[in-house]
Formats: structure tokens, sequence, C-alpha cells
């Protein structure tokens, strides 16, 4: 329904929902190449054969789940023999979860979460799924979150496998990964790359000009007219910039209107910006932190420390030597933590470019914002 700003009960939203992080916007901008080759990815799945598998990689907000979630919708409203199933492996981070959520998406009912092994819920969907001549893709989404104690290799090895123990089972695999680094393929052993072969699927950051251009459709369907300023609206684009998220943008926008509204006003203000801006990337530290275990949380804490001690940049090499004389432990968990904060976008890893292992460790966010 349309407010206006003027009425007695002021809102400054049109649609609030088209600010929501999860919202799939009717049209999506500057992605028709990734968005056709899924499709010609997809296409021999409606002739009942299996689709090619692929990875959708770029970093944080580039589009990905975005695409995956609009192409699903497409294929349930279109074709009942194809059986889309997303798994947000931020959420199902272990082998069994990500079966038992398959199992549910597939049967449509929660098995349940205890006395049930991940075998049978295996055994129960292959069973079933041999036979119906279906195909079922399945999209790991921020596969990163599987790399701790091999998950993604087995989940993956026991999917590409499974028409070999109940023949006529039909799988399409996408997982989508955050990073730009060393190709995910690398954590995979060579079998499960044997089977896996998966088209790579780039998408890179949205220019300055597309950032705008989708921050604009978002503004006119989602605020009332006049509340934003085309400056306070550059100052967004420009921070969406320099964090190279849009997915900050968008909530900038929303954390922007709510302060303005709140405070009763009918325009955004740059300090609005300016006090939403530290709030909205909190949510995100603290969204990465609820990930960690408790020791990984406190090396996070140690490495902060660290590399503010040192003008926000150290090499790995010097970092390990500082980081052991507080807590022991041997290199290579050194790295797998490090590794593990880059996947969560916490820290960044440069690779300078000369040969040998050194990397150059920075923070990603201004000192002042990462609290503790
Ligand atoms: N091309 C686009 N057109 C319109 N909106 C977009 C487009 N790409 C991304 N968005 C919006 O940006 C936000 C982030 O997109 P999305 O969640 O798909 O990113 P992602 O690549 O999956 O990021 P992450 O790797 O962190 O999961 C969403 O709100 C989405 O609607
Ligand atoms: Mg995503």
């Amino acid at each position: 329904m349309k407010q206006n700003v003027s009425t007695a009960n002021r809102t400054l939203f049109m649609d609030h929902t088209v600010l929501e992080l999860d919202h799939i916007p009717e049209t999506i901008r500057f992605r028709e190449t990734q968005i056709n080759t899924m499709y010609q990815n997809i296409r021999p799945a409606i002739r009942g054969a299996c689709p090619t598998n692929m990875i959708l990689q770029g970093l944080p907000g580039t589009g990905k789940t975005t695409i995956v979630k609009h192409i699903f919708k497409e294929i349930k409203e279109t074709n009942i023999h194809i059986l889309p199933v997303l798994v947000n492996c931020q959420i199902m981070q272990t082998e069994f979860r990500v079966f038992h959520k398959i199992y549910s998406t597939l049967f449509h009912q929660e098995p349940p979460l205890h006395g049930v092994s991940i075998m049978q819920l295996i055994d129960a969907v292959a069973t079933k799924f041999s036979r119906t001549g279906d195909v079922i893709l399945i999209c790991l989404d921020d596969v990163n979150f599987l790399l701790h104690e091999n998950t993604m290799e087995k989940v993956l090895c026991t999917l590409l496998r499974l028409h070999e123990e109940y023949p006529g089972i039909k799988i399409g695999v996408i997982i989508t990964v955050n990073t730009i680094d060393a190709p995910i393929t690398n954590h995979l052993s060579k079998s499960v790359n044997s089977i896996f072969r998966p088209n790579l699927i780039l998408f890179p950051p949205y220019e300055e000009e597309e950032v705008r251009a989708i921050m604009q459709d978002r503004v006119r369907v989602g605020l009332c007219p006049g509340i934003i300023s085309p400056d306070i609206q550059d100052t967004i684009v420009e921070k969406t910039m320099k964090e190279c998220d849009l997915r900050l943008g968008i909530c900038l926008l929303k954390s922007s209107a709510d302060l303005a509204e709140s405070d009763n006003r009918t325009s955004i203000t740059q300090t609005d910006v300016g006090a939403s801006l530290q709030t909205v990337r909190e949510i995100h530290l603290q969204t990465a932190d609820k990930v960690l275990k408790e020791e990984e949380q406190q090396m996070l804490d140690m490495t902060i420390k660290l590399i503010r001690q040192n003008g926000n940049r150290m090499n790995s090499g010097e970092l390990y030597q500082e980081m052991e004389k507080l807590v022991p432990m041997c290199y290579s968990s050194f790295r797998r933590r490090i590794n593990k904060y880059s996947y969560l976008g916490l820290i960044k890893i440069n690779r300078p470019n000369i040969w040998g292992n050194t990397r150059e460790i920075l923070l990603r966010y201004d000192t002042h914002t990462i609290k503790k």
C-alpha cells in the first residue's frame, strides 16, 4: 500500500520489504550472462538427465544467492520434475544438518532431529528418487562454511557417488563461494574433483554505476518520493564501493531511513548515514562471530590486537611467532584458523606477487569498528 510522508502516521517506506536482504528483485540487473549460463547448465535436467555441476564464485553481495533463489523459484513454478533444494551452509554446518535439510525439502516434512542417522536420511531420499525419474538440483550456498573437518568433501562425495549405490538417481550440485582466493576445488580430493567437474561462473564485484542503478531501483520502490537526496544516495554508493559489498549499501539505506523515521523527520541526513554505517558493520561482525568456536574467537581477538599494534597489517610469519608466545600451537592449526577468519570476511589475506608462502594479513574493518 502506498503511503504519503505527510500523513499523520508517518512512514518513510513505501514498501520496506524491498529493502530486506532476502528480497528477490523482479529485475536482477547486470547478471544476464551468469543467469543464461546457469540455465544452459540446468537444461539437461528438462529431459531427465543430470545437469552440469556449477561453482558460483564471487565476493559477498555479488548476487549469487539472489540468482539461485530466482532460478529455483522459476523452476518450482514451471517444472515439477526438477526438484531444487537450497541449503544455507552458514546455518547447516554439519553433514547431518545438510542431509536433514535435503530430506525435509524433498519430503516436505521434517525427519526427527535425533535418533536418525545420516545414512537413514540418505537412503530414504535415494531410494525414493532413484525411481521417480526426477532430477534433484542441490545448491550448497556459502559452502565455505563446510570447510571444517572436511565436511564439504564428505557431502560432495556422498551426493556425487550416490548413483553408484542407487542407479537411476539424478543429482546436480551448485556450490556458492564468497572468496576469490585459492580455488575451492583445492579442498577436494582428486576422486571427488573427477566426478564433480564443475562449470565455474564468476560474479565480479559491481562497478560504481551498477551499484548506483541497483540502489536507485530500491529507493524508487522502497522509499517514499523525495526523502533521500541525490547527494545522500551518492554517499551511500561511495560507502558501498569502499566496503565492496552491495549488501552493506542496502542495509545502510534501510537503517538510515529507519533512523530518520524514528526521529519523526521526513528526509534522511548525512548524520543518519554515518550513524547507520557503524551499526551495519557491527551486525556483520556479530553474524560472523556466532560461527566461531570459543577458542577461535579468542585467537581472533588476539589476532586483531596484534595486527592493530603493528599498524593494521602483519605478515603471516610474524603474526604466527607473536601468537605462539600467547597460545602455543602448530603452524598448520594457526594457518587453518587464519583461513577461516578470511573465509568469514573478518580479515583479508593478501598474497604478494612473489614466490613463497608469505601472506600479508590485514584487518577488513577500520580498527575502531571491531569490538572487543
Ligand atoms: N544484480 C542485482 N540486482 C539487484 N539486487 C541485487 C543484485 N545483486 C545482488 N543484489 C542484492 O544484494 C544483496 C546481496 O546479494 P546476495 O545475497 O545474492 O549476495 P551473495 O553473492 O549471495 O553474497 P554472500 O556471498 O555474502 O552470500 C541482496 O539483497 C540482493 O537482493
Ligand atoms: Mg549468498
